[in-house]
């Protein structure tokens, strides 16, 4: 079955909005576990405009399903992580100007520097992955420098405007994980992700982590966020079973 991986920054989001206490989301995050999620994502960011080191401290003590740390490549927040030991780090690219990650990571134009830091990072018994876009240069680099996983990027697909794009979009995922899964990588995927256009991603991908963060945060505002990522896990069942001709 494919795993479902609930991102709970947008918690912490409204949270920063009052630079309050609430809601805070290491409560969330057990809510999340509640409803079946398979893994707890958050993206600590330079800037903390989200996530706050005291919360990725209380996770790694309270997450007990499997703790996905997204990250850009700085310093600061590899100390950070390699301190921490989530057992996943995802790589990302990070601008302070984007309202959230835009595209994926380019891994050709900095192999030297993602080749040690993804060493550094599996000498520390951490689990590495890289948020990439659907683009055969970018999946063959990942596998090169040595990360073990990636994870496609599905924004192109969830913002296509017709079924052909749509069509052509989930194609080009289609061709991404075979070049991947060829070059012996395990493949995710995500964002911009609902649970309007997460079937066909389930039917069709042959991903082993789904990532999803901002419709499941949207819906528990107004089910409950145990119910919104319960609701989730249904549907990726309901489709995985489509996909096995059940
Ligand atoms: N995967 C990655 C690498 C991301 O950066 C994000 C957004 O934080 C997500 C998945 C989740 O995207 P969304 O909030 O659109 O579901």
């Amino acid at each position: 079955m494919i795993k479902l991986g609930v991102n709970v920054d947008h918690v912490a989001t409204l949270r920063q909005a009052r630079l309050t206490y609430e809601p805070d989301p290491v409560t969330a995050t057990g809510l999340a576990e509640l409803g079946g999620a398979d893994i707890i994502t958050v993206h600590l960011r330079e800037d903390r405009r989200h996530i706050q080191d005291r919360d990725l401290d209380l996770l790694r003590q309270t997450v007990f399903t499997k703790l996905n740390l997204e990250m850009a490549t700085s310093q600061e927040i590899i100390d950070i992580a390699i301190k921490v030991k989530p057992e996943q780090v995802t790589l990302v690219p990070e601008k302070r100007q984007e309202v959230t990650t835009e595209g994926g990571l380019s891994v050709t134009s900095q192999k030297k520097l993602l080749t040690d830091i993804i060493k550094r990072f599996k000498d520390n018994d951490i689990y590495v992955s890289l948020f990439i876009d659907p683009d055969k240069d970018q999946i063959i680099a990942s596998g090169a420098v040595g990360a073990q996983s990636i994870e496609l990027h599905t924004g192109n697909y969830a913002n296509a405007k017709s079924e052909k794009e749509t069509a052509e979009t989930l194609k080009i995922l289609q061709e991404g994980v075979k070049i991947a899964q060829d070059a012996g990588l395990r493949v995710n995927a995500g964002h911009g992700l609902t649970y309007k256009n997460t079937g066909p991603i389930v039917e069709v991908l042959d991903v082993e982590e789904l990532h999803i963060g901002h419709s499941i945060v949207s819906r528990a505002i107004f089910v409950g966020l145990k119910r919104a990522v319960k609701e989730m896990k249904d549907l990726i069942y309901k489709h995985y079973l489509i996909k096995q001709n059940f």
